[in-house]
């Protein structure tokens, strides 16, 4: 089976007010093409530092990260944006949208950098799939969290993206609309044949990935195979 990414004795120490602090250390894994995976650990595990490191937002201290046979620590930070408008598609735990920008606009981003026809068209098409059609013309600021979060669920999925990395996709959600946000995930999945790497403390979405990563401590503590 293909390997879309592989991790291999990744580590990440942050230098903040003088002190250095490891937040991840010797972490060894990889994820096969077209499959579905979770990572789980306590708040401050270092997960989503292992996520930006993975999509290649961050730059590690030890070890390398390759993407699609990729080494990212190659690359320099443009190449690195490149690959990711290319492959990935990133749902961040705090949205990241951009604040002057309308929900569709921000939806219309990577498709205009990857220089595509009918960005409009599709952003539109996208917005409605996450149940916003009518809040295209909103700024950030004017949606509610759980607003952004579809948004950025949808401009995730813009670039019909190999490799999809979501940071609690459903933490801000209600369970309607929780549930409408992971079946299409899985149908991005199932249809596309996307890649999922989902970090959540949702131990129901947990259970419909294929395996289950559990971080504790900066340390991959155990590699589960759901069945
Ligand atoms: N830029 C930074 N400088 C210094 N320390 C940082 C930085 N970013 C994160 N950390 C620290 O790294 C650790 C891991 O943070 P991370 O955000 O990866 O945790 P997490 O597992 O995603 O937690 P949560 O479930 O709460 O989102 C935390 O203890 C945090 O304080
Ligand atoms: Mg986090």
């Amino acid at each position: 089976m293909e390997t879309i990414l592989n991790i291999s004795d990744l580590s990440k120490t942050y230098q903040s007010a003088g002190r250095s602090l490891t937040v991840l250390e010797q972490i060894n894994f990889s994820i096969t093409a077209g499959s579905t995976n979770a990572i789980v650990g306590p708040s401050g595990s270092g997960k989503t530092t292992l996520l930006g490191l993975c999509a290649g937002l961050d730059r590690s201290s030890t070890g390398t990260v390759e993407l699609n046979n990729i080494n990212l620590g190659r690359l320099s930070e443009d190449q690195r944006a490149q690959v990711r408008n290319q492959y990935v598609g990133f749902i961040f735990q705090n949205f990241q949208l951009l604040p002057t920008l309308t929900a569709l606009e921000n939806v219309m981003v990577p498709l205009e950098l990857r220089g595509e026809k009918n960005c409009k068209a599709r952003a539109t098409e996208l917005l409605d799939k996450v149940g916003l059609a009518d809040r295209g013309h909103h700024y950030p600021a004017q949606l509610s969290g759980g607003e952004q979060q579809r948004v950025s669920i949808a401009r995730a999925f813009s670039n019909r993206p190999k490799l999809l990395f979501a940071d609690e996709p459903t933490g801000n959600l209600d369970a309607e609309t929780s549930e409408k946000v992971v079946k299409l995930l899985f149908d991005l999945n199932k249809d596309a044949g996307t890649t999922l790497v989902l970090i959540t403390h949702d131990l129901e979405l947990a259970a419909k990935t294929q395996r289950i990563l559990r971080i504790k401590g900066g340390r991959l503590i155990a590699d589960e195979k759901n069945n």
